[in-house]
């Protein structure tokens, strides 16, 4: 059983789906610690309603991101937390916060913070990535879970899903499609990694015994 910290600014949607794949047993884990940089985030609220430690380290006005980052490193290593999971975490992380939590043994040497992301990395990094993609005019769209570097949605990819971009769609509409594999992507990623499947090879990551199967078309094709 390896031990998790989550770290979330928002409702804490893709939190709750680790909370719950823990409880159902799926993910060979438990969410020891979850810290938000935004006072009155949802994420709080469901930590304390699974009886999870919640640690509200607000970030605004802490310009010193390196001291800010050293007191969230403090927390997740008090909680001996074995693997990181951003969720919904919209600040960088600095290279001493990755440094504290590189490559260990809890994780077969993969990296130790992960990240979910709306998109289909390299696409459409950083923030909307779900409105960047209506306005490319993308037909599919999705989200992945990364390990992370230091850089923006750049580090190694470990699962990704798509969903179709439909006419009609909107960036709310778009986002909650997308939103709604987030909740297996991400869940399913940790597991991985929990039960020691996950290995890095350079920059792909393998999962072991997991293929993948078929293919999405967005428009779907007439011709048989
Ligand atoms: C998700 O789309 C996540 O990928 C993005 O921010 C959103 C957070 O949702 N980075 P939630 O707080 O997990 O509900």
């Amino acid at each position: 059983m390896i031990r998790l910290g989550v770290l979330a600014s928002g409702s804490g949607s893709n939190l709750q789906a680790l909370l719950d794949g823990c409880a159902a047993g799926g993910i060979d884990a438990r969410v020891e610690v979850v810290i938000s940089n935004v006072p009155g985030a949802g994420a709080l609220e469901r930590a304390a309603r699974s009886g999870v430690a919640a640690v509200v380290s607000p970030s605004r006005g802490q310009p010193d991101r390196p001291a800010y980052d050293r007191s969230l490193v403090e927390v997740l290593q008090r909680h001996r937390v074995d693997l990181v999971c951003l969720a919904g975490y919209m600040r960088l992380i600095s290279p001493a916060f990755l440094a504290a939590f590189g490559p260990g043994s809890a994780t077969r040497g993969c990296p130790r913070v992960m990240n979910i992301h709306p998109g289909l990395l390299p696409s459409f990094p950083g923030l909307h990535s779900q409105r960047q993609a209506l306005e490319y005019g993308a037909r599919l769209a999705g989200c992945t879970v990364h390990f992370v570097d230091e850089g923006t949605d750049t580090g190694p990819v470990i699962a990704q899903a798509a969903v179709p971009v439909l006419d009609g769609d909107d960036e709310a509409a778009l986002a909650a499609r997308i939103l709604a594999e987030e909740h297996r992507l991400y869940p399913q990623a940790v597991g991985w990694l929990a039960a020691g499947r996950l290995s890095l090879a350079g920059r792909r990551v393998l999962v072991d015994g997991a293929p993948a199967q078929g293919a999405l078309r967005s428009p779907a094709l007439d011709l048989a």
